[in-house]
């Protein structure tokens, strides 16, 4: 939720961290702030986007040039998103300063305490219980130096604390060093030369190392210039993961684009064929990324729950119709938020396919969790290497769609629905209901998707046009069958998060069980048509529907097949999209409704990349 970068080296800090803010600032942007050791402790901060950090910085005269920083931006949770409750939040002595990503659950509790002893707080905020905190700890630290003393603090600190945190900090007595904890939350380590990083994520120091350390879960991290020093909480040694980041900081730039959004529109055929890449081995056999689980284990499945949020969570139930086809294993699909709660039925030949974009949405951690506890196997489909998902999981399948930094997801979902179909092959093949040749045939068939999600690219201009008209539209509705209904949900999703208009998806077939009643003269109604071809009972289906809503008023905006003639009467507009197998026609019929939402937002003057209310990677239950 929110984005954190420190910075311990040899050159000015504070520039160092505002560039990585500048990139993580997907992640939260109610407030900023960034805290330098420089002799004394330097910290500025602002409620609003960046820029206003940025522009209050430049009014001040003699910028810190201290070389250890941290910075923050924020999505608020506790306290409203104003100067007082943006972090860095300092102890009451000044001593350190503290940012945070999180909830700290026993945050009440600490706080009754600490002003039972006569700390005053400045904030509203569960963080500065933990500037507080550590500042007591310090007194009576143990350590060789200030540095292992901070960290001693930090350990002290975390196993008092309850719930989810990521947190930075810095203290005015260990110059050179910044010292990160983390539990159910994000960081990972860039290692530099001669300087090292912590961030939320990867992107924040991409521009200066490409060599990146993944934490475990209730670890400590100490980086200085020369050093990175990682305990537990009781200060055991322990070690983190390296990886190498293959992507560079041009992937993280707009590159001449007005939004990240029309970017991440525009590599999704890229993004497809990458995700695609080398997934076929010598003998025909699909390749999973990082597999703990034994063939023998997948064939013991008997059921599959998908567990995901948002737009994942649509991508998973495309999933569905994928998998009961080629693998005939009943395959349910629910909301991670939900699923624990209702106590599903699990055991070991139980498969939980978890899927998530960042590898860190709280929601989905938790009914992973919750499932690896009843015995399930876990297999993620992920597009974050370092991120806590793949790596509590037992197998893993990573979009290579590199990174997604407007806050809409469109490459993630396109790319999660290239994996979800993998992950259902690889199940047939294993079973033993499909053959090499029959995979190798459906993988042929994906390889042409890029081709065409390229030529839907090509055909957007009348989409566009059409756009600015529904901008002032009160409300949009969104219809479609069989893997084309959760396409009408994402469809609705966007237009609601982009451009804040009502907006809803429905399965067509329900419409005349109520929701009928909202069209309304003129109402818009996107109709999602699936090929005339192959089930050609649903198309059917589809265009009575179509006829149907249109009786009432409606303003039909049609996605059809190629050369589907039978739809042209009943379509107000109509957009034409490549012949495609039924199965993976999502990867096409979506496209539109992404340039759809991106266009109306963008007419209504909103900020595409940065919705109002939303945070990129929603590590909060
Ligand atoms: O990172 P994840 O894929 O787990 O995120 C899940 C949802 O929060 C996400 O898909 C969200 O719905 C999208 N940003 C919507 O465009």
């Amino acid at each position: 939720m929110c984005g954190i970068v420190g910075y311990a080296g040899a050159r000015p800090a504070l520039n160092i961290v505002l560039d990585g803010l500048r990139r993580l600032e997907y992640r939260g942007y109610d407030s900023a702030g960034v805290a330098i050791v420089d002799g004394g402790l330097f910290t500025a901060k602002r409620a609003g986007k960046l820029a206003n950090l940025e522009k209050a910085l430049q009014d001040e005269a003699g910028l810190s040039a201290g070389t250890t920083g941290i910075g923050h931006t924020r999505w608020a949770t506790h306290g409203g998103p104003t100067d007082r409750n943006a972090h860095p939040h300092r102890s009451a002595d000044g001593r350190v300063a503290v940012i945070h990503n999180g909830i700290i659950e026993n945050f009440a509790k600490l706080r009754a305490e600490l002003e039972a002893s006569g700390i005053e707080f400045a904030s509203d905020t569960d963080t500065e219980c933990a500037a507080h905190l550590l500042a007591i700890e310090l007194q009576t630290a143990v350590g060789d130096t200030p540095g292992a003393r901070l960290a001693e603090a930090m350990r002290a600190v975390c196993r008092r604390l309850e719930g989810a945190f990521t947190l930075l900090a810095v203290d005015v007595q260990a110059p050179g060093v910044v010292v990160g904890a983390r539990r159910n939350s994000p960081l990972v380590v860039g290692r530099g030369t001669g300087e090292n990083y912590l961030a939320s994520d990867v992107s924040a120091f991409i521009e200066h190392t490409r060599e990146a350390v993944e934490l475990g879960q209730d670890q400590v991290v100490l980086i200085s210039a020369d050093d990175i020093v990682i305990t537990d909480f009781h200060g055991a040694a322990a070690e983190g993961r390296p990886f190498h980041i293959d992507w560079d900081a041009s992937a993280a730039e707009k590159s001449g684009y007005e939004y990240f959004m029309l970017k991440e529109i525009a590599e999704q055929p890229h993004a497809v064929a990458e995700t695609l890449l080398g997934r076929l081995n010598e003998h025909g056999d699909l390749m999973l990324d990082e597999v703990r689980l034994t063939d023998q284990d997948l064939r013991d499945v008997d059921k599959v729950f998908i567990v995901a949020c948002g737009t994942a969570y649509h991508s998973g139930m495309v999933a569905k119709y994928a998998i009961e086809h080629w693998t005939r294993i009943p395959c349910e699909v629910e909301l991670a938020s939900e699923f624990r709660y209702r106590d599903p039925v699990l055991d070991r030949s139980t498969l939980v396919v978890a899927i998530s974009q960042s590898g860190e949405t709280m929601d989905t951690l938790m009914a992973l969790r919750h499932a690896k506890e009843q015995k399930a196997r876990v297999l993620a489909i992920c597009n974050t290497n370092g991120s806590t998902i793949p790596r509590e999981s037992d197998a893993v399948l990573y979009t290579h769609a590199g990174p997604e930094i407007a806050v809409a997801s469109t490459k993630a979902f396109l790319t999660q629905l290239v994996a979800c179909y993998l992950v259902g092959l690889h199940l047939a093949q294993v079973r033993g209901v499909k053959y090499a040749d029959e995979v190798a045939a459906v993988v042929a068939q994906l390889q042409e998707m890029p081709g065409k999600v390229e030529q839907v690219l090509d055909m957007m201009e009348p989409i566009r046009l059409l756009a600015r008209e529904l901008a002032e539209a009160k409300s949009v509705l969104f219809i479609g069958r069989h893997v084309s209904y959760p396409v009408a949900l994402e469809g609705a999703l966007k237009l609601k998060e982009l451009a804040y208009m009502h907006a809803e998806g429905f399965a067509a077939g329900e419409l005349k069980h109520g929701p009928i009643a909202l069209i309304d003269h003129g109402t818009p109604v996107v109709c999602v048509v699936p090929s005339p071809r192959g089930r050609g009972v649903l198309h059917d289906k589809v265009v009575s529907n179509i006829q149907e809503v249109r009786a009432r008023g409606a303003r039909t905006i049609v996605i059809a097949e190629e050369g589907d003639t039978a739809v042209a009467p009943y379509a107000d507009h109509l957009f034409y999209v490549p012949v495609t197998p039924t199965l993976l026609a999502p990867l096409v019929t979506t496209v539109p409704l992404q340039v759809l939402a991106c266009e109306i937002a963008s007419a209504r003057g909103h900020d595409v990349d940065q919705p109002r209310n939303l945070a990129k990677s929603v590590t909060v239950e």
